[in-house]
């Protein structure tokens, strides 16, 4: 493998990306619990990851490499986080896309300690180079670099300390066989029941200091998507609504109140995905939608439709796949307000 120098101006452009997206990471960071006893919900990954650090720290190893999936803001960067303070280690952040070059893999490879956890983001979107030179640093802790050009290139193979990879993607289906099978181990996040989000809501209450009511917090959490990020953001939302047109406590009423008016709806939905439902029911008529039809008629990506909001809207039964496109449900037509057709 040949490693680029990465070239200053890129180098720049990336740097400058990473504190955006820190910026974003500050809001949510203080909510984001640090161990394990106090993360809530996901109980049988929970239940895995103790049984893997507590068996890697007991024979002083590294854990195992780990791959998590699932739809945005379940926790895939927490649950790394947390890996890494359950072990003790340091955590090193990075996404697919950002590692443009193997020079850049290197350079983060070799700047490892012992133990230090790796987490990279987006881990699908990683270039296949990049890729390549990921395999022998898993398997042997080796990293294979070519000094030198033409008949005297030669090469070398370089120690690396032992480390964890911890991998997020939205689906794992987006990765390479040869990558999958180097993770000793995958999980799988789903979305938390309105019951785990209220018991978050409470715990990020306590946090920012804002004091919130059993009915409160669950009328926040029904509305959330099933996901803790948005639970959060949500409660921030309520909470200003609540300092300026209420008392600033925030009950059941308050939270109801605060959330139809930033137009959030009964069952969490957002715009798009209240189009999707609109343009299935309505505008195609009750018949199966094509993924690229739909797309199209969205202005959306494909993969954002396939990993952000069809699993929700399936798993909230409001639309099903089938072999010929996606259809809404009987369920999706009453929560737009409609009649369901007869044969639904
Ligand atoms: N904040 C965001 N996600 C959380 C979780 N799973 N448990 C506790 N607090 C959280």
């Amino acid at each position: 493998m040949v490693f680029e120098a990465p070239d200053a101006e890129s180098a720049h452009e990336r740097i400058a990306q990473v504190e955006l997206a820190e910026e974003d990471l500050a809001l949510d960071r203080s909510l984001r619990p640090k161990m394990l006893k106090d993360y809530i919900g996901q109980q049988k990954v929970k239940d895995s990851l103790r049984i893997l650090v507590e068996a890697a720290a007991a024979r002083g190893d590294a854990v195992d490499h780990i791959l998590f999936s699932g739809p945005p803001g379940l926790g895939k960067t927490t649950l790394a986080t947390v890996v890494a303070n359950e072990m003790g280690a340091h955590i090193r952040t990075t996404s697919g896309p950002a590692i443009e070059r193997t020079g850049d893999l290197a350079a983060i490879l070799t700047n490892l300690e012992p133990g230090d956890v790796l987490f990279i983001d987006e881990i699908h979107r990683m270039n296949r180079m990049v890729e390549e030179v990921l395999y022998p640093a898993l398997e042997d802790f080796a990293l294979d670099i070519v000094v030198g050009k033409g008949p005297a290139a030669r090469s070398i193979r370089l120690d690396l300390p032992p480390f964890t990879l911890i991998g997020a993607t939205t689906r794992t289906g987006l990765l390479t066989g040869p990558l999958r099978d180097r993770f000793g181990v995958s999980f799988r996040l789903d979305y938390y029941a309105p019951e785990e989000l209220a018991q978050i809501v409470v715990r990020s209450a306590g946090i920012l200091d804002v004091e919130i009511d059993a009915e409160g917090a669950l009328e926040i959490a029904r509305r959330s998507r099933g996901t803790p990020r948005l639970a959060n953001r949500l409660l921030k939302r309520v909470r200003d609504w609540a300092q300026v047109e209420g008392d600033g406590v925030i009950d059941e009423d308050t939270a109801a109140r605060a959330l139809s008016f930033f137009e959030v709806d009964s069952l969490g939905l957002d715009a798009v995905d209240n189009r999707i439902l609109d343009l299935l029911c309505n505008q195609f008529g009750g018949r199966p939608v094509g993924l690229t039809t739909l797309a199209a008629a969205l202005s959306e990506d494909q993969d954002s439709i396939e990993d952000v909001y069809e699993p929700f809207l399936m798993q909230q039964g409001l639309l099903v796949r089938t072999p010929k496109g996606r259809t809404a449900t009987a369920r999706a037509y009453e929560h737009l307000g409609q009649v369901p057709p007869e044969d639904l």
